[in-house]
């Protein structure tokens, strides 16, 4: 029998959080603000993470922070705050907003518009958006949600930079088709990921999802083992649009969503158009283990 899973904390409405953090300090919402002099708001130059809090504790926070930095990289910035910082304003947001488990976005941008496109002057910018998890339903687990496929693709796709414009097409026509994804199909035909999710499908025993022009998940990461030690064989590898249709089961991963499974693509079903089993274990015993390991990270 499958572990019953701890439900997801689903508030009746989104509660507001009033505190975030500029550069480590924790300030009221309305006094959070950077300058218009920032690069990541006049060029769009910025990485950003997202992760979120089991039972008050951050989950897999040192992949976060080694994939920040390697975002980060890509416009010169190095390392400038550690775990220990992070844990500390995420643990003052949980405290003083009452909330038991948040979504938190961490981003960082070079700081303030010097000589020259990219040049810079001061600090760089470090900013912690802490909200309300607001994780899907229960029911789109039971039930699975949809999926749309679109031609695009993403900007320094192995990264999390800022520049996430060429989703926006996609996530207008998910919202047109009443879906809660879209997928990002290259010009060779061959799905990337999803929109703000890692794509991965299932066929037979052997799970198969791309590694090339996406991002390398950490959700996925954490899925891969567990899904080797129910019996499943791991494929990193290429997958066209066609497999996507004709695979027994697909789902997304993504921090905040873990694994959710995808009903339907651009109005096909998928398998028989309902949740699978192997969804299900999945995401059940992803969520066993984000629990535990948050709670062991914390205590360590
Ligand atoms: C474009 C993109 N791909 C994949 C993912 C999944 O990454 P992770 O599992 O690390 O949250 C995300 C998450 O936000 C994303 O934005």
């Amino acid at each position: 029998m499958p572990a019953t899973p701890t439900p997801n904390p689903q508030p009746p409405t989104p509660v507001a959080i009033d505190f975030f953090a500029v550069n480590g300090r924790i300030v009221p919402a309305a006094e959070a603000s950077i300058s218009v002099l920032d690069l990541g708001f006049l060029r769009g130059v910025g990485a950003f993470e997202t992760f979120r809090t089991y039972d008050g504790h951050p989950h897999a926070l040192a992949e976060h922070l080694r994939r920040i930095w390697e975002s980060a990289a890509a416009f010169g910035q190095k390392p400038f705050f550690d775990e220990a910082a992070v844990r500390r304003v995420v643990r003052e947001i949980l405290t003083r907003s009452g909330h038991a488990e948040l979504r938190v976005n961490m981003v960082v941008t070079p700081g303030c518009h010097g000589e020259g496109v990219f040049g810079t002057v001061g600090e760089p910018t470090w900013v912690v958006i802490a909200r309300d998890v607001h994780a899907p339903p229960e029911s789109s687990y039971l039930h699975g949600v949809t999926a749309v496929t679109f031609q695009s693709s993403r900007h320094l796709p192995t990264l999390k930079t800022t520049s996430y414009l060429s989703g926006r097409k996609g996530l207008e026509l998910a919202a047109k088709a009443g879906a809660h994804e879209a997928f990002y199909v290259d010009d060779a035909g061959y799905v990337t990921e999803g929109v703000t999710s890692n794509v991965l499908i299932r066929v037979g025993n052997r799970v198969m999802t791309p590694t090339i022009d996406c991002l390398p998940g950490i959700t996925k990461a954490g899925v891969r083992p567990i899904a080797e030690k129910l019996g499943l064989t791991w494929y990193e590898c290429r997958i066209t649009r066609d497999d996507v249709y004709t695979a027994d089961e697909v789902w997304i991963t993504s921090a905040v969503r873990e694994v959710l499974p995808i009903v339907k693509v651009d109005g096909r079903a998928i398998g028989d158009g309902t949740v699978g089993e192997w969804g299900r274990r999945l995401r059940n015993a992803y969520r066993d283990h984000c629990i535990a390991s948050a709670r062991r990270d914390a205590g360590a």
